[in-house]
């Protein structure tokens, strides 16, 4: 059985953890919080730096025989790739054993597979940075639908500052909406499979200064937001005729997101999956996890090739791991 250490540090949160096909071993993590307004890069990259030894320390006390080292490669913020990257290499040298180069948003959606048993799903994968619907088909996960402008959780996270509270917003309007009973009319804007948020905080921002509840605002605007992703995520369900919806991202903790979504899976006939709040957000259990499949199927990284890559898409990537899967399921079968 193979051990994989993983580290995740593309933005707020460094976190390591080691998995075997099984489960989580261990894991631990250090946050960054902003004094004051959103993240900064290079103070993050500092915290991760800073918080590093002791993380690794925490989840590699008593083990020695780990088989590979996963890091995040991308997408994410220059300074925290190359810190935890730099990181990653130095354990590879010293332990010697391989790299294993890993793309941020695929961890997302294969810990949300692993956790909760979901086949062949569409996913809708929401955080700060990053609005998607995705599935796989041909060996690669495909990109169906996403942001033109900004990502979900980082106009969640603006409209919160302007409200005067502190990172990260999500959770906070998501507390005050519970509150807001008035719907105040916003910009829709789905184009196609594509979607669009700039907009949406620039008229919450003006709503609140005619007057109108922040309350009220809150809840229009995770009505429309949330309306918009639904809407995208059932007709690649339609479309693909899918029978499975996976939620993966930081926003995915959102329980009007997910009620939302799990309407539109009962509607058609679909199983909907949610996987634990603490694998939707980052962390290295993820990074740790497709870093096995990936080393499992023979997937490793050269040093020369480990450069970091702060816009990485998930459809880059060439899917070894799950022909390799199915094709241990038929031999299976076969057997
Ligand atoms: P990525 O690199 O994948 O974009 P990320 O750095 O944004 O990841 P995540 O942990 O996946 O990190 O997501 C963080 C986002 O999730 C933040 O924008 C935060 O406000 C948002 N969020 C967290 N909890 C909630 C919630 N309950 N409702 C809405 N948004 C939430
Ligand atoms: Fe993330």
């Amino acid at each position: 059985m193979s051990l994989i250490l993983g580290l995740e540090g593309t933005a707020w949160n460094l976190s390591a953890a080691v998995v075997n096909e099984e489960r989580v071993v261990h894991e631990a993590e250090a946050t960054y919080k902003p004094a004051h307004g959103g993240i900064h890069p290079r103070e993050a990259a500092q915290h991760h730096a800073a918080e590093l030894r002791g993380v690794v320390s925490r989840v590699l006390k008593s083990l020695s025989k780990i088989d590979a080292v996963a890091f995040s490669q991308g997408p994410g913020m220059g300074p925290c790739l190359r810190t935890v990257a730099t990181a990653a290499r130095a354990l590879s040298l010293a332990l010697k054993i391989p790299l294993v180069g890993v793309n941020h948003c695929l961890a997302h959606i294969e810990i949300g597979r692993w956790q909760c048993g979901a086949e062949d799903p569409v996913v809708l994968y929401v955080s700060g940075a990053n609005s998607q619907v995705l599935a796989y088909r041909a060996g690669r996960y495909r990109v169906l639908g996403e942001t033109l402008d900004i990502g979900i959780g980082n106009a969640l996270d603006k409209f919160a500052r302007h409200l005067g509270l502190s990172h990260p917003g999500g959770p906070k309007v998501e507390e005050l909406a519970s509150r807001g009973t008035k719907f105040i009319h916003l910009p829709y804007v789905v184009k196609g499979m594509d979607l669009s948020f700039s907009g949406l905080v620039t008229a919450a921002k003006d709503a609140l200064k005619v007057g109108e509840e922040k309350e009220d605002v809150c809840y229009s605007f995770q009505e429309t937001a949330f309306a918009m992703l639904t809407e995208v995520t059932e007709r690649a369900v339609a479309h693909l005729g899918k029978e499975e919806v996976l939620l993966a991202g930081g926003v995915g903790a959102n329980k009007r997101l997910q009620g939302m979504l799990q309407t539109m899976c009962c509607d058609r006939g679909a199983r909907f999956f949610v996987p634990d709040a603490k694998y939707l957000k980052d962390n290295g259990a993820m990074i740790a996890y497709l870093g096995l499949l990936m080393f499992e199927s023979g997937e490793t990284t050269p040093i020369e090739k480990s450069a970091v890559k702060p816009n990485f898409r998930p459809d880059e990537v060439e899917v070894g791991w799950r022909t390799v899967a199915l094709k241990a399921l038929s031999e299976r079968l076969e057997e």
